[in-house]
């Protein structure tokens, strides 16, 4: 792509970036930024397209999931760790239901920047710049929090690479070896969902148990006892995306240094924006964010920018429409994608279009909102013969209480109880094991229906 560069995105319309006021400060940052290692390689991002690739075809289940936003505060190895059990509790329960393998990708290791419904937030007659995430200002109402500060990009980086590193760790140094499916759990979940998976887990466990016994042991299965671990978060503070754009010097293509995938969100998805430009240029997998105001036109136009070669595994449509309304969006876009014969990962956030105002002022979202637009996606692809390829939480492993509902249930009042995020209501443990339930039952029967129909 000889027509692209890094900094092409600077000279096209830009939306939900901030306005440094001090330029010096910036470009310092950004030089410094530019000289640190990258934190993924351009060898991984190609084995997660690959991987996505065999999702785009039916042949694996994208699960995708993470906080709304990192937070500087939260920052801790007992919090990644947890979040990183509730993904593999997740991915063993649908690849055991739905016998099926699962490309795991956390919303991990850089999604720190937030776009904001408005620019700015007034409290008692004042008017400050709004929260914009760890990495570019601060939460606290006053002037000095709110201003944007680019030393930020360098605290995100350190503590991206930190959790990288320990994400890594905990991929290939035994701790997700499969013969530890007990030790995932976590102490708080000890609803029906809880037991569930226990049963799940001794039945592996008797399996492993047999595979011992017959001489079939892991010593040279890779598989079973590390994993493939992906980060992704939301491209949106291009200053610090560019610094960390890299070469990859077996291809001389350039990579989005930040994180194994890059998504764009709904509200920075204009076609000739500065978002897309950025991303149409690395080689990274992209996930594109479509809402209901996202048209047809729209979609063709950014596929033809964002997959011009339309290549298997390089673009997730994430459909984030919102219970009741993925029937009036979804067939529409499944439409133009088949019109343009597009290569595509269909994916489903079922939380950015169910976030509510609860009666007692908190942000949440119903846990039955967010299943039944689980179940709406999976009719969807099964009555136009598309495929199902994953699922985008937004989802802690700890015990919080930010969506309500759920077996264990939650209730309006109990909001107030333990509401930590940094950003948008987050399923808890037991709730995102409870949803992988229900997506591996809808998987299993879509699988299976998808099967018959090929026999016929
Ligand atoms: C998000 O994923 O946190 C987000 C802001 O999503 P969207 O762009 O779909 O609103
Ligand atoms: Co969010």
């Amino acid at each position: 792509m000889n027509d692209w560069q890094k900094t092409g995105w600077r000279s096209k319309p830009r939306v939900q970036m901030p306005d440094y006021p001090d330029d010096v400060r910036l470009k310092a940052v950004e030089e410094q930024l530019a000289k640190y290692p990258p934190l993924v390689f351009a060898g991984e991002a190609r084995t997660l397209k690959r991987q996505l690739a065999a999702v785009s075809r039916g042949e694996a289940f994208l699960l995708q999931g993470g906080d709304c936003a990192e937070s500087f505060s939260e920052f801790s190895a007992d919090n990644i760790r947890d979040t990183f059990k509730v993904l593999l509790q997740m991915a063993i329960v649908l690849t055991y239901g739905a016998k099926v393998p699962v490309v795991k990708v956390g919303r991990m290791a850089g999604q720190f920047a937030k776009p904001r419904s408005a620019p700015t937030e007034s409290v008692g007659g004042v008017d400050l710049p709004s929260y914009r995430g760890d990495i570019i200002n601060e939460l606290e109402f006053t002037e000095a929090a709110r201003t944007p500060a680019p030393e930020k990009m360098l605290q995100a980086y350190t503590q991206a690479a930190a959790t990288l590193n320990l994400l890594r760790a905990f991929s290939t140094g035994g701790f997700a070896d499969v013969h530890h499916v007990h030790s995932w759990t976590l102490g708080f979940t000890d609803g029906d969902e809880a037991q569930k998976y226990r049963d799940i887990a001794n039945r592996i466990q008797d399996t492993l148990d047999f595979m011992a016994a017959a001489g079939l042991t892991s010593d040279n299965a890779r598989e079973l006892d590390t994993v493939d671990f992906f980060t992704s978060h939301e491209a949106l503070l291009l200053e610090y995306e560019e610094a960390l754009c890299r070469i990859d010097s077996t291809t001389g293509l350039p990579l989005a240094g930040s994180g194994h995938m890059i998504w764009i969100g709904d509200r920075t998805r204009q076609p000739d924006g500065a978002h897309v430009e950025f991303a149409r240029g690395v080689q990274n997998p992209i996930g594109l964010k479509c809402g209901p105001s996202m048209t047809a036109e729209d979609l063709k136009s950014l596929i033809a920018r964002l997959n011009p070669e339309n290549e298997q595994g390089r673009l997730t449509l994430i459909g984030r429409f919102g219970a009741d309304n993925v029937g009036a969006h979804l067939p529409r876009l499944i439409k133009a994608v088949k019109e343009e014969g597009a290569e595509v990962v269909w994916s489903c956030d079922s939380m950015h279009g169910n976030t509510i105002k609860s009666s007692t002022g908190y942000k949440t979202r119903p846990f039955d909102a967010v299943l039944r637009e689980v179940r709406e996606f999976f009719q969807i692809h099964a009555s136009e013969g598309t495929i199902p390829g994953g699922v985008h939480f937004e989802m802690t492993g700890q015990d919080v209480t930010e969506c309500t509902g759920g077996v264990r249930a939650v209730s309006e009042l109990d909001l107030s109880d333990r509401y930590h995020t940094a950003c948008d209501p987050r399923l808890n443990a037991s709730q995102a094991l409870e949803l992988a339930f229900l997506v591996a039952e809808e998987l299993s029967a879509h699988r299976s229906s998808a099967d018959s129909a090929a026999v016929v």
